[in-house]
């Protein structure tokens, strides 16, 4: 089947198993193409809490469908490739979290959502980039926080609330190494241009920046600002759907520092875009595979999330 072919098969599925597709922003745009629901982490959360469906097809990476298991756990939630993880989740595996909390016992614990179910259920309140700052200034002023696992979300979020969280040492492999020098030269190439920035950027990156946000946030920036060209520091997938909302606008993405050793020379991730369209069909089609969660797990994973949409 061509992507024309598949796109109608995979539609016709969703009527016939009651199904809906979620993908995130920086899937492959056929992908965002076929989907019920584009969004940001925390929009996609939210969402999948709300539909009425039998099945969930979450197009993200694995940390998403565990989310939305956790949250959903009467629904089927598949995935259309197990093997999408994610570089930033892999940086904070739950054993060492462990141990530095049990160093720290006086500390709460702040995760981000790009974390393994186990991390989640470690953790006190989640937070998305989206909310971070707001889940941030409603804690105690005087609460000693374990942040992880993105050190620049973290510094980030450090740097805006005057909180002087204790930050856990992992990064995007993606947003850490996108090339200061090339930003600059891009900046003095195009005057007048804005610079988005995703938060889980360096803080060199962040500090070229003039809006620094969720994807969702950043892409709500470019549909509301008169500027007509943007250079973007985020995974390159979001240009589709800043291109779609905006067509008269021009979005010139930041390239990666080229590391030696490190073959990809571009700004996308792969995890991402493992998701295809004949993967989604044939998930949809075998109902595999299918996301499961550890009950005990997602028990206490579920209060922390639940934190985080409460207080959102
Ligand atoms: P958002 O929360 O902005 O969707 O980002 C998720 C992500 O994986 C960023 O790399
Ligand atoms: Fe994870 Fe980075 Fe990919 Fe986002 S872009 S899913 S943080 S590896």
């Amino acid at each position: 089947m061509n992507n024309k072919e598949l796109s109608a098969a995979i539609r016709q599925l969703c009527k016939e198993k009651n199904a809906v597709i979620f993908a995130h922003y920086y899937t492959r745009p056929e992908i965002q193409e076929i989907a019920d629901f584009v969004g940001d982490s925390l929009a996609l959360a939210q969402q999948a809490t709300r539909v009425h469906a039998d099945i969930l097809v979450m197009c993200g990476v694995h940390f998403m469908g565990e989310t939305m298991k956790i949250l959903c756990p009467e629904k089927k939630v598949l995935v259309p490739d197990m093997a999408a993880g994610c570089s930033l989740a892999d940086s904070c595996n739950a054993q060492d979290l462990a141990l530095f909390k049990a160093q720290h016992p006086d500390h709460m614990v702040v995760s981000y959502v790009n974390t393994t179910a186990d991390v989640k259920a470690l953790t006190d309140v989640v937070v998305t980039s989206s909310n971070a700052k707001k889940i941030i200034d409603q804690l105690p002023k005087d609460a000693k926080i374990i942040f992880g696992p993105d050190y620049n979300l973290g510094n980030y979020i450090n740097s805006v609330t005057g909180r002087e969280m204790l930050l856990w040492n992992g990064a995007c492999h993606v947003h850490s190494r996108f090339s200061q020098e090339a930003l600059l030269q891009l900046k003095k190439e195009n005057p007048g241009v804005e610079v988005l920035a995703h938060p889980e950027c360096k803080a060199p990156i962040l500090a070229q920046s003039d809006v620094i946000g969720s994807t969702k946030a950043l892409l709500e920036h470019t549909i509301k600002s008169s500027a007509k060209r943007f250079i973007i520091a985020t995974e390159s997938g979001i240009l589709f759907e800043m291109q779609r909302a905006c067509p008269d606008k021009q979005f010139i993405p930041v390239p990666p520092e080229m590391t030696e050793g490190m073959g990809c020379s571009c700004n996308e991730c792969e995890y991402m875009r493992m998701n295809t369209l004949e993967k989604v069909y044939n998930c949809l089609l075998n109902e595999s595979p299918e996301m499961h969660v550890n009950k005990e797990t997602a028990r206490k994973a579920v209060s922390s999330i639940n934190r985080m949409l409460e207080m959102s």
